[in-house]
């Protein structure tokens, strides 16, 4: 978890970084509340945003690599495109399966 922080903390604005820290500790804390699993609320909040700062070409970029399709519906709204390849983003630059 420690280096999936720093590699967020080097690949992201600082304050995406900081929201993500924050996404990070209330998904923690809801994990506590509703006996979840807190490692995995935590590494979930830390990834949340982890593509959001790709640019249009970029994503569809990594979509098209991955094998994801976009619906119409999807191209029509890109501010949703992170959640959709998070998921990649997640798996091959930061380690997460
Ligand atoms: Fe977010």
């Amino acid at each position: 978890m420690a280096e999936i922080r720093r590699k967020l903390e080097k690949n992201l604005s600082n304050d995406r970084y900081q929201h993500t820290l924050g996404v990070a500790y209330t998904a923690a804390a809801l994990a506590m509340r509703y006996q979840a699993s807190i490692e995995d609320a935590e590494l979930a909040g830390l990834l949340h945003d982890c593509a959001k700062e790709y640019d249009k070409k970029e994503s569809l970029s990594i979509a098209e690599k991955s094998g994801i399709r976009f619906s119409a519906a999807d191209m029509a709204a890109p501010q949703i495109w992170h959640a959709i390849i998070g998921p990649v983003v997640a798996e091959k630059k930061y380690g997460v399966a």
